[in-house]
């Protein structure tokens, strides 16, 4: 793609001229035909050979192989997912440079070690991990000739001003998170939203930042024993055990989001990208929630944030504790799906997309306040990205894969 065009332009760019199929009509559930295939191209008939010229020559080769069986849909999910791992990067990012492995905040890398001393590597492999999602995304749509998603215009929110943080515009705010801590009872109860059930909150984090904001608030060379016993250690350390909370509050939403779009994609590369990449961020989900309940059981139980009063409790015990709450039942418990007559099923939940489709993921990172500060045109970009997505829905007609077989040479 040599024309950079701003990305509202590329639903109808794609429609056309590049072999994306456009959505049936939601309103008469319609599948598309031959027929509206090739209008949705701009081809018909005796323009058929031309505009496959064109294709051809526009798309490279990786990009006719990938492009076989891909919907408009199907892009729009892969384009609201780049600019999804965009902000779980940016979000990552500030949490490496002052606790990843060459992390700059040695108070902070200690208070994160409490909670477990493999946390500094897994940080940093997490952080890899979505860089390479965006790449990898950005990279594919731009091989079958679909726009990436660029937010660099948006990296407008300062950094942190402690010891370890890079001085640079971001795109998220983690100093004042609202972290929805309902997944940890979710994931232990036979519920599943999808059926339409909710549920409380394990720990009530209603604003707290998830790195250190200044060396007055938290000094970055002090040391971290536990329990904490200064007001700047009980700090730091509550800071810490929000990162914990956030890190498996943001990775189940991814799983749960590449699980409510693969039912909504056509393209059999696509299917693969979400249930692959969708598989890694359910390994970041499990791996954080495992280090989430070190920070609310024995030894390190009991921390209360003395600037905003957020608390840490012991999830092992009264009035907690049991199937709800004890802290290393940390796998899925088996739950309701598909249908209440079937057996219950140990799964990642939801999956529906007004669950967890691209729009509800949107308010739940909105609701966190990762995006505070955020312009207006930040949020209008981010929705329609959005609400594009959502659109997205399988279709599946062996005409069209018999067509798509003759245009470009089948596998
Ligand atoms: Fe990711
Ligand atoms: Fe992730």
């Amino acid at each position: 793609m040599n024309t950079p065009i701003p990305p509202d332009d590329v639903t109808s760019r794609l429609q056309a001229a590049s072999p994306v199929r456009a959505e049936p009509d939601p309103t008469t559930k319609r599948t598309l035909g031959r027929r509206s295939f090739l209008k949705g191209l701009g081809v018909a008939g005796a323009g058929l050979v031309p505009a496959t010229t064109l294709l051809l020559k526009e798309g490279k080769a990786l990009g006719r192989e990938f492009r076989r069986g891909l919907t408009l849909g199907d892009v729009n999910m892969l384009r609201f997912l780049a600019a999804a791992e965009t902000l779980e990067t940016d979000f990552w990012q500030q949490y490496t440079e002052l606790g990843g492995v060459d992390g700059g905040n040695p108070a902070y890398i200690a208070a994160l070690e409490n909670i477990d001393g493999d946390m500094p590597q897994y940080i940093s492999d997490n952080t890899d991990d979505e860089a390479s999602h965006t790449a990898f995304l950005n990279a594919f749509l731009q091989a079958v000739g679909a726009e990436p998603v660029n937010l660099e215009k948006f990296r407008t929110l300062p950094s942190s001003a402690a010891t370890g943080a890079k001085q640079i515009g971001r795109l998220t705010n983690l100093m004042t998170l609202h972290v929805d801590t309902s997944w940890y009872v979710r994931y232990r109860s036979k519920q599943n939203p999808d059926f339409g059930a909710t549920f409380p909150q394990a720990v009530n984090i209603p604003q707290e930042p998830g790195i250190p904001i200044s060396d007055a608030d938290t000094p970055p060379m002090m040391t971290q024993p536990v329990p904490p016993v200064s007001r700047e250690q009980q700090r730091m350390q509550a800071i810490a055990n929000t990162a914990a909370f956030h890190f498996a509050t943001v990775e189940q939403g991814g799983s749960s989001l590449y699980g409510a779009f693969i039912p909504m994609a056509t393209s059999k590369v696509v299917l693969r990208i979400l249930y692959a990449i969708g598989g890694s961020e359910i390994a970041h989900f499990q791996t954080w929630h495992d280090k989430a309940g070190n920070a609310v059981a024995e030894p390190l139980a009991g921390v209360t944030d003395p600037e905003t009063g957020v608390m840490f409790p012991n999830l092992n015990a009264p009035p907690f504790g049991g199937e709800d709450f004890q802290t290393n039942l940390i796998m899925p418990e088996p739950c309701q799906f598909i249908s209440k007559k079937l057996p219950l099923c140990s799964i990642i939940r939801p999956t529906r997309r007004k669950n967890a489709g691209a729009v509800a993921v949107v308010n739940f990172l909105t609701t966190m306040r990762l995006f505070e500060g955020q312009s207006q045109e930040f949020f209008d970009t981010l929705n329609a990205l959005a609400v594009a997505a959502d659109k997205a829905r399988r279709q599946v007609e062996d005409e069209e894969d018999e067509l798509l077989d003759n245009l470009f040479g089948g596998d």
